[in-house]
């Protein structure tokens, strides 16, 4: 990692010190502070929607803040990035950005002033958002109260805190094409492609990226990382050990729980709760694209592997014997997690989750030590956080990940527990 690392730091400098003279964009014109009343009534209604599936509230507000005023600090890999204020404050927010900077900002990921933007900033995907729907958002975010809240600086380490060189990522990995639809496929299809790869941004936490943090293209929805979440792949990738049906994405997707899945637990609980407030069918539509990208299910075999997992969940007589990790994490799984995870309970199988099958232990970990604050359409769904010293934590991940999937042991659980506790 390290290498990679250094690698891309190298590579970063060369390429963006090429090009970043090269590409120098201007700062554009402050515009006038615009009236309320300017923005039609229907066309802000349009940009909370698309506010919404853009989850822009989520990383712009900081917690307990006021919403769009920023301060929420997203750690990446080349150190903290913080979201910035985008109410209309003309100081302090984008209350002076024109509809132009505003696009301009969406599309190639450089502000009013003409500076770079990180890609922490999701503008790799809502470059492929319409004109049209910008201008929706554009609209709503104008007409939200300004806020003034200065931004919080970054903390990233050099070279990655010089911002010139994010010209030599955008030529290396921006496309800021348009979204083009397929006319061989539906309408409702192609709404779904356009929400999932433009506004939705499911690629920015679902597909793997590269080592300078770019997603990689040619692994679309492949499954990837999420603030210490492991995110399952998707569509052709899919990894859920239930294949996905039309109704078990829909109720994952807009109540946050399917029986055969379980729940959508740490990031993807924000995303379920802004799904939640779409019309049905932007839902409908991208649970359409992503099944079409899936072989269909095979209810036979989907009832086996169901039988399989509860199986798993009873495990009589697979207890552990002795002292070892697999008999202590026994141990602390029937005196703390038993009770709601056993057979008949309320709780989905855990060998059907994504924490259990995820390729490393982030998902369980943050689960247990933080515990579940389920989607507001799952209230039921929640899950205390537990205390647990680092050898139980340990033990009682070995022992489930071995109790509840035929997967590979997870690796190096001590560090997976610090970089856990270190990201609450
Ligand atoms: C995954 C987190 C994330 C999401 C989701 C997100 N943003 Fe941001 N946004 C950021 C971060 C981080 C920055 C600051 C980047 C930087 O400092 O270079 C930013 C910067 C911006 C800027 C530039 C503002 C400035 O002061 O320079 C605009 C405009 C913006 N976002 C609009 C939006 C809109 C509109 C949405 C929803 C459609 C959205 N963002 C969703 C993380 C996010
Ligand atoms: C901010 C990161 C993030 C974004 C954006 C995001 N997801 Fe997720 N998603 C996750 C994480 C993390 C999980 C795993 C949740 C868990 O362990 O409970 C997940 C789980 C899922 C699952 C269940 C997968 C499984 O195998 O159990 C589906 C389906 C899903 N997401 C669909 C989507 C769609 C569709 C979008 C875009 C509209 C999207 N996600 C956007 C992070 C994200
Ligand atoms: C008071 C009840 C309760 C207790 C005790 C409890 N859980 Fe849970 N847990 C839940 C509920 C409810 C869910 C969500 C159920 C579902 O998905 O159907 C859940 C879900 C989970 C998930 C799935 C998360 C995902 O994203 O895939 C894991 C893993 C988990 N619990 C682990 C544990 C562990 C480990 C313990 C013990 C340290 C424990 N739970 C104790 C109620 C509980």
């Amino acid at each position: 990692m390290r290498i990679f690392i250094a690698f891309a730091a190298a590579l970063t400098v060369v390429a963006g010190g090429l090009f970043a003279y090269a590409h120098r964009h201007p700062e554009l014109a402050p515009a006038p502070a615009l009236p309320r009343a300017n923005f039609a009534p229907d066309l802000v209604a349009k940009g909370e929607k698309l506010a919404g599936l853009g989850a822009c509230v989520t990383c712009h507000t900081r917690p307990g803040g006021a919403p769009y005023a920023g301060g929420l600090k997203l750690p990446t890999p080349f150190g903290a990035i913080y979201a910035t204020n985008i109410t209309p404050h003309v100081d302090t927010g984008i209350g002076a950005w024109s509809e132009n900077a505003f696009k301009r900002a969406m599309r190639e990921g450089i502000d009013r002033r003409g500076r770079h933007l990180y890609p922490a900033f999701p503008y790799d995907h809502f470059a492929k958002t319409t004109d049209e729907d910008l201008r929706a958002i554009y609209a709503y975010l104008m007409t939200r109260k300004p806020v003034e809240q200065a931004p919080t600086p970054n903390e990233l380490r050099f070279p990655f805190n010089i911002r010139p060189l994010l010209a030599g990522w955008n030529l290396l990995f921006h496309d800021p094409s348009p979204f083009r639809p397929d006319p061989t496929r539906s309408a409702a299809w192609n709404e779904g492609a356009y929400y999932v790869q433009a506004l939705g941004h499911c690629g920015a936490c679902h597909s793997p990226r590269n080592a300078f943090g770019a997603v990689k293209t040619d692994a679309h929805l492949a499954g990837g990382e999420a603030e210490g979440w492991h995110s399952p792949g998707l569509g052709a990738h899919a990894a859920a050990p239930v294949p996905w049906t039309k109704d078990s994405l829909l109720n994952y997707l807009i109540d946050g729980w399917d029986g055969r899945h379980g729940v959508a637990a740490g990031p993807m609980t924000a995303v379920v709760d802004h799904l939640a407030g779409q019309p049905e069918s932007v839902v409908e539509a991208i649970v359409e694209y992503l099944l079409s990208l899936q072989p269909p299910a095979d209810p036979k075999k989907t009832d086996d592997i169901v039988r399989a997992a509860r199986a798993r969940e009873y495990a009589a007589g697979a207890t552990p014997v002795g002292d070892g990790p697999m008999a202590r994490g026994e141990a602390v799984f029937a005196r703390a997690c038993a009770n709601c995870h056993r057979q008949g309970g309320s709780a989905t199988p855990l060998a059907l989750g994504a924490a259990m099958n995820a390729p490393h232990a982030g998902n369980l970990l943050h689960v247990v030590l933080e515990g579940i604050k389920p989607p507001k359409g799952s209230p039921e769904k929640s899950m205390p956080r537990f205390a647990l010293p680092d050898d139980q934590l340990a033990d009682l991940a070995t022992y489930m990940r071995t109790r509840f999937t035929d997967k590979p042991a997870w690796e190096s659980l001590p560090e997976q527990i610090r970089a856990a506790r270190s990201a609450k």
